[in-house]
């Protein structure tokens, strides 16, 4: 059975090449023809690694902070944004960084909290803007992981018409109990559905040169099940919180120029896939650009389902009160809920919702360092030979037709196709999102990667934070990504040195 829905969605995606293949010359409906052509010399690759590129350090074009570097680098507003909008963004920042809590409370307006959720902020998962951590790598320390959350899902069957599949409010098939994910809290008087468990398994990789590393490949169970049995052909998909930086420029590269990227020609034969999803608010297939397997279409949408599902709060696009309660838990559905006829239908009402839509597009990425270093650049060009920039694709000039000014028209650089690519059987979960399967995973913008441990020290790479290092995080790479792989384990050490530089000068 598995087989045969692998299969469908490889020929979609063969069609879906070709589609875009078709459409290519069309291109741009944004940009002249001589804006297209000064924008197509731009962001040709370099072929010259003797010194940085024209705007290389400014990595997020006018929107790049060039603020001090502490642990707050990842919190800066877009440096491009009016005063007016900073105001926006500073209300934002606060109730991104609010701790809801159950509902009835005294603070009304920060009540409604689950019944069922896995933390009581968004501050809680994307630790100080940047990516969540995995405490408890030790075997012997429990996992008290907060950020890094399970989604579940069952295989494809009659199921297919699930109500909250259609309207894009969902991705994947939900376990009829727990829903499309494992909420690990609950308020008092209710369970919680259970608790994760992480076993991790040490495997040494031997590197060119005498080096090795050590990779932790996990394994994950559930244990405390609150709601009695789960399906037993019940899939987990691991994912950790990934940082909040950048993210209203890469809803504004243009979709031809992501498509572009699908490529057929490419070295490695590499083919990258789009991942088309449902607009909860048109009910169109658009192009999926957010969350670890580009699931979701804008950061909008991806912000109301995280009210929903990781903290059960109701927004006007999900305006379910109780997040991911299922008819199967009606002591969940009957807990009180925090919505306030005064304030709007909604516990999150239009306005609060859109105040954070702002924030969660503006936080600033920081300006690169080193550029200019030789070792940097030997890096660098090492990132090009080891055809890393297959997936991850160097830079954009974003749409002229941007919805917020901050976003129009900037030359970026964000190492991503913004496709999803099968990365082999060690890295797979299972689990099929819209229409990337259980091997395939979103290739992860790589800017700001060099600065994930300035922001939290305890930050990991990869879904769901298996990897404690960079060059663990390539080792990784399976599937369309083993060549790149292969070609880094045969590097000399200094070679691996200078690529590593590479990533953290980013
Ligand atoms: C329980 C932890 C948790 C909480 C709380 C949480 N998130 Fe997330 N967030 C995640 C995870 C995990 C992902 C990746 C999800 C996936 O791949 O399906 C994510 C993804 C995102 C993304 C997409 C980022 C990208 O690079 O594609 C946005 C935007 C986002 N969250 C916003 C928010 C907002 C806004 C809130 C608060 C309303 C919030 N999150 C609360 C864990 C969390
Ligand atoms: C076939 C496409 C592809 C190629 C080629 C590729 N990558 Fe990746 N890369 C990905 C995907 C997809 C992920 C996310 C995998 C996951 O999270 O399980 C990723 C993850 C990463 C990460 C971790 C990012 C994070 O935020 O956790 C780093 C670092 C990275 N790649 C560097 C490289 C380097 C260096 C090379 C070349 C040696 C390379 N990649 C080649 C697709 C690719």
């Amino acid at each position: 059975m598995k087989r045969v829905i692998v299969a469908v969605l490889a020929a979609s995606a063969h069609a879906a090449a070709s589609c875009a293949a078709a459409s290519a010359p069309a291109g741009r409906d944004d940009l002249s023809a001589a804006d297209l052509e000064r924008v197509r010399a731009i962001t040709a690759p370099t072929r010259d690694f003797s010194k940085a590129e024209a705007f290389e350090t400014m990595q997020a074009g006018a929107a790049t902070t060039n603020k001090l570097i502490n642990a707050d680098i990842f919190s800066q507003p877009s440096a491009n944004m009016s005063f007016e909008r900073r105001q926006e963004f500073q209300v934002g920042n606060g109730l991104f960084r609010k701790d809801w809590v159950s509902a009835p409370a005294s603070t009304q307006a920060s009540d409604g909290l689950g019944p069922l959720f896995n933390a009581r902020s968004c501050q809680a998962c994307h630790t100080k803007d940047g990516r969540g951590s995995v405490p408890g790598f030790d075997p012997l320390e429990r996992p008290d992981a907060v950020a890094l959350l399970l989604r579940l899902a069952v295989p494809e069957g009659p199921d297919r018409g699930h109500p909250r599949l259609a309207p894009g409010e969902i991705a994947l098939l939900p376990e009829p109990v727990y829903g499309v994910q494992l909420q690990n809290f609950a308020v008092a008087g209710l369970p919680a559905e259970g608790r994760m468990e992480i076993d991790y398994t040490p495997v040494t990789v031997r590197l060119n040169g005498g080096e090795s590393a050590t990779l932790m490949k996990p394994a994950y169970r559930i244990d405390n099940l609150g709601y009695g049995p789960m399906r037993k052909d019940t899939q987990i998909s691991p994912r950790l919180a990934p940082p909040m930086i950048g993210l209203g420029l890469l809803e504004s590269i243009h979709e031809a120029d992501i498509l572009a990227n699908i490529g057929a020609d490419k070295r490695d034969g590499i083919v990258g896939k789009a991942n088309w999803v449902t607009d909860a608010r048109t009910g169109q297939r658009v192009l999926g650009r957010f969350n670890l397997k580009a699931g979701q279409p804008t950061v909008a949408q991806q912000s109301a389902a995280a009210f929903s599902n990781d903290m059960g709060l109701s927004t006007p696009l999900f305006p379910k009160h109780y997040g991911d309660c299922t008819a199967a838990q009606p002591q969940c559905l009957q807990m009180p809920h925090g919505a306030q006829p005064r304030f709007g239908a909604e516990e999150v009402p239009a306005k609060l919702m859109d105040f954070v839509t702002t924030y969660s597009t503006n936080l600033a990425v920081p300006q690169r360092r080193d550029t200019d270093d030789a070792r940097v650049l030997a890096g660098k060009k090492l990132f090009y030979e080891a055809n890393c920039v297959a997936c991850h694709v160097p830079k954009y000039v974003t749409s002229r037709n941007a919805r917020q000014a901050e976003h129009r028209f900037q030359l970026i650089w964000p190492y991503t196709d913004m496709l999803v690519h099968d990365m082999g059987e060690d890295l797979a979960d299972g689990v099929s999102d819209g229409s990337a399967n259980g091997r395939e995973w979103r290739t992860p913008p790589l800017w700001g990667i060099g600065l994930t441990r300035t922001v939290n020290p305890n930050a990991t790479w990869l879904h769901d934070g298996r990897a404690r290092t960079l060059l663990e995080a390539v080792l990784w790479h399976g599937g369309a990504g083993q060549p790149a792989r292969d070609r880094v384990v045969a590097m000399t050490p200094e070679e691996r040195a200078d690529l590593i530089r590479f990533l953290e000068s980013l």
